[in-house]
């Protein structure tokens, strides 16, 4: 079992459910530098071990590995101590906000023989790991193009003070779901452009940058893809119209996983055509709290792949390389949005001394 110690306890609430329902986690140590978060989280969970100060659970020798989920800005600073202190890490999603820490935390890595993973939440839903294994299995085809897109009401989230500085952006925070999942099926992304804007909503809440994105990009063997954002407004129902979905499109068939829904539809190379939802028991894994707001099935979904790579010695991805490639395309992705022009991913490396080889492109 893994000793596992949780920085961060608003989205870290997903992951005390997830480590005490699984048998593959011990869960020592919670940690939030807000005391009634602490004293609440405790309560909910009847689990008392908690600390506000992250120094605790980096200098126990009780804890073999930490899980980040502070606001993202913070995650660089939060990885680097955890590493320094000899601790594999979980990191959510978006990874790092800035690839100029890049090259610390892959020399960082080299030295403390730790693995870090980054909790790419999407990837570990039903529909999305179905749509994989049939992907793989060759049931589409090749793989012609992918559409994906992340559109949700979160109005909720700009009560955070966080979200309202100038440091928070949904380009990061929200699509960095669907841009995941293009690089899942065409991980070398050479180009991309797009068009970004900020609701009169998202103005008049006080955002400070866009909230509303279309993107298009083109990888190095010239497929395209296209992902779109829109975070200030209502969403259709999403039994018309899924809060996240990944669309593949192949030579011989093609598929959709639907987020929020659990469904998964493809017509594959037969001409079968299926269309599957899942029932009340997979409902409960995912969804443990009130509403849909957190999904603390995924998190016990990848936090238990996580746990057999270190207890198995593979890699568990997206893992370190992958997860800085994906922060390279977003900043290229938010460069277009500042220049109105299509922008490289091997520029955007170039700038911040990144070589392809040492991210596995
Ligand atoms: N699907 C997903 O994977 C998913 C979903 C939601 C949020 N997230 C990510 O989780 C992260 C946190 O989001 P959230 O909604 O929980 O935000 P939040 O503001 O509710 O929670 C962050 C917590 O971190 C604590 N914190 C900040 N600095 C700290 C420090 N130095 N030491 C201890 N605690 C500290 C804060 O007190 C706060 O309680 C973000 O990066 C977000 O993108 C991921």
């Amino acid at each position: 079992m893994l000793r596992l110690g949780i920085l961060g306890l608003g989205e870290g609430r997903s992951t005390i459910s997830a480590s005490l329902a699984s048998k593959k986690f011990k869960l020592i140590q919670i940690c939030d530098a807000n005391k009634k978060l602490c004293e609440e989280r405790a309560l909910e969970f009847d689990f008392q071990n908690w600390t506000t100060n992250y120094q605790d659970m980096l200098t126990s020798d009780k804890i073999d590995m930490i899980a980040i989920y502070t606001p993202d800005h913070l995650h660089f600073e939060h990885i680097k101590l955890a590493l320094e202190h000899g601790k594999h890490v979980v990191c959510t999603k978006p990874f790092i906000d800035d690839l100029a820490h890049a090259n610390e935390l892959l020399e960082l890595a080299k030295k403390s023989r730790k693995k870090i993973f980054v909790g790419q939440s999407s990837r570990f839903f039903e529909p999305a790991m179905r749509q994989k294994k049939d992907f793989d299995a060759g049931l589409i085809g090749e793989l012609i193009t992918i559409e994906s897109h992340y559109h949700a009401d979160h109005r909720w989230f700009l009560e955070k003070g966080w979200s309202l500085k100038q440091s928070f952006k949904w380009l990061y925070g929200g699509l960095s779901h669907p841009a995941d999942f293009i690089r899942w099926y065409l991980p070398d992304i050479e180009e991309v452009m797009g068009y970004g804007m900020l609701s009169s909503n998202g103005l008049n809440a006080g955002l400070k940058n866009q909230d509303t994105m279309h993107f298009i990009f083109k990888a190095k063997d010239g497929r395209i893809a296209r992902v779109s954002g829109a975070y200030t407004g209502p969403t259709q129902p999403a039994s018309r119209d899924s809060g996240m979905s990944c669309i593949l499109r192949g030579t011989e068939g093609a598929s959709q996983a639907d987020y929020h829904e659990l469904r998964y539809s493809v017509t594959t190379k037969t001409g079968e055509e299926k269309i599957i939802t899942w029932g009340d028991a997979t409902l409960k894994h995912y969804f443990r709290f009130e509403g849909q707001s957190h999904h603390a099935g995924e998190y016990q979904n990848y936090l238990e792949y996580f746990a057999d790579s270190i207890n198995n010695n593979f890699t568990a991805y997206p893992d370190l390389k992958e997860g800085i490639g994906t922060v390279a395309l977003l900043q290229a992705m938010d460069k277009s949005l500042e220049t109105g022009l299509p922008v490289k991913i091997n520029d955007i490396l170039k700038a911040n001394n990144i070589t392809r080889e040492s991210i596995g492109l």
